[in-house]
């Protein structure tokens, strides 16, 4: 007999289902990319034929992380409040990643990260390059909502780290875009402020890593999305993306 899901359950199922049919739904738009390194033709199903270097392989082991990040239970206050695991959503062989800080309200209601206000600023920005969600993989630092949208503490973003981490390295993006303060000191290990690094380029072990600011400090201060605009500019140029001339 199946039993329906209710409340939480039900939550997680609707995340599960977005997740991996986000998946699905954005291999064909898997840009080519250079063989990875180990690439193996003869290992690549003819179904996934399509697929460039180990992508198949990749996104089972990102299934794998996000079904292990659902039950976690290492910050006992997030896990106690929390609706949904926000692991993070996109293109699983996406070139561009970005990283927020947490799930707000919207996100945990949802189970997908971005979905609220500064969200939707995301997804305009990113349409202003050229660029749809399906394009990128989105994560955050926290992948629970901390109550109040409260700072994460220091605690919960290394009980979180491993996931990111993972995220990065099974995603293997050519770029990373940090938004704010929390992705860009967690992933730079600093205690900086967002405006010393925005629009410059770092290295996050073998990735290129530009931070910038996030959507929800634009939404306060419109005047900033000039900068944010500039730094997509580079961001398109090093994925060798043909940017627009004019906003
Ligand atoms: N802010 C973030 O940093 N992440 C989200 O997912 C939403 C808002």
């Amino acid at each position: 007999m199946i039993h329906p899901l209710t409340g939480p359950q039900r939550a997680n199922w609707r995340c599960v289902r977005s997740f991996t049919e986000g998946l699905r739904a954005c291999t064909p738009n898997v840009r080519p990319r250079p063989p990875r390194k180990g690439y193996d033709p003869a290992s690549v199903s003819s179904e996934e034929s399509h697929l460039p270097a180990r992508a198949a392989e990749r996104r089972e082991a990102l299934k794998e992380v996000f079904e292990q990040a659902q039950g976690c239970v290492r910050c006992a206050e997030l896990a106690g409040t929390r609706k949904t695991v926000v692991f993070g959503a996109g293109n699983a062989d996406a070139d561009l990643m970005f990283v927020g800080e947490a799930p707000g309200a919207s996100e945990d209601e949802r189970g997908l990260p971005f979905v609220g206000a500064a969200g939707k600023l995301l997804e305009k920005l990113l349409g202003e390059i050229g660029m749809a969600r399906a394009d990128v993989f989105i994560a955050n630092v926290l992948k629970c909502r901390p109550p109040g949208n409260r700072d994460p503490q220091p605690a919960e973003i290394e009980n979180c780290q491993e996931y990111l981490y993972r995220q990065v390295e099974l995603i293997q993006p050519r770029v990373i875009c940090t938004l704010g303060n929390t992705p860009t000191q967690t992933l730079l290990q600093t205690t900086q402020g967002i405006s010393k690094f925005r629009g410059q380029w770092f290295d996050f072990r073998d990735t290129k890593l530009l931070p910038t600011y996030h959507p929800a400090y634009l939404l306060r201060n419109p005047a900033a999305k000039a900068d944010v605009w500039k730094d997509l500019q580079k961001v398109m140029a090093v994925l060798g993306l043909q940017a627009p001339k004019k906003r």
